[in-house]
C-alpha cells in the first residue's frame, strides 16, 4: 500500500553533512522524495511533534536540540513507507541498531540518533500536517 511518511534528519546529521547519504539510502530503496526542506524548526512545532513525550525526562533536552540547528524535514512516499523507513533507519538507541541502518552506521548515541522517522500511518499524517502544513508539491 502506497503511504507517505515524515523523515527529520536532526542537527548533528546536517552538520555531519549526511543528509545526502540518507536521502540516497531512501531513493536507492525505491522510495519517493514528496517534499523536502532546510529549516530551523521553531520551539513550538517541536513541542508539538514530540508531544507524545511531554511527561518524558528527556522532553526539554530533544526540543532543545531539535532547535539548536538547521533541520531537514522529508516527506517520503512509496510502498510500506512508514515501515520501510523505521526499518532503514535502525533501533530509536544506536547501541541496538543492526549494522546496516543508518543509525548502526552513523550514530552511537540516543540523544544524537541522526533522524526521526514517523511510528505509524496515524503518527504520519499527524507529523506531516504540522511540518508541511502548506501541504506537498503535487
Ligand atoms: P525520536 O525518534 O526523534 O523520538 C524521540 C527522541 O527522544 C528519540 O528519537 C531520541 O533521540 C530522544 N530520546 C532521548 N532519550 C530517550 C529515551 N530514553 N527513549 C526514547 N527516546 C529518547
Amino acid at each position: 500500500m502506497s503511504e507517505t511518511t515524515l523523515v527529520l534528519i536532526k542537527p548533528g546529521g546536517v552538520q555531519r553533512n549526511l543528509i545526502g547519504e540518507i536521502t540516497r539510502r531512501i531513493e536507492a530503496r525505491g522510495l519517493k522524495v514528496a517534499g523536502l526542506k532546510l529549516i530551523v524548526a521553531d520551539r513550538a512545532t517541536v513541542e508539538e511533534h514530540y508531544s507524545e513525550h511531554r511527561e518524558r525526562p528527556f522532553f526539554k533536552d530533544v526540543c532543545d536540540y531539535l532547535t539548536s540547528g538547521p533541520i531537514v524535514a522529508m516527506a517520503v512516499s512509496g510502498t510500506n513507507a512508514v515501515k520501510a523507513i523505521r526499518t532503514m533507519m535502525g533501533a530509536t538507541n544506536p547501541l541496538e541498531a543492526t549494522p546496516g541502518t543508518v543509525r548502526g552506521d552513523f550514530a552511537l548515541t540516543i540523544d544524537d540518533n541522526l533522524t526521526h522517522s514517523s511510528s505509524d500511518p496515524e503518527a504520519a499524517a499527524r507529523e506531516l500536517g504540522l511540518w508541511f502544513s502548506e501541504g506537498l508539491p503535487s
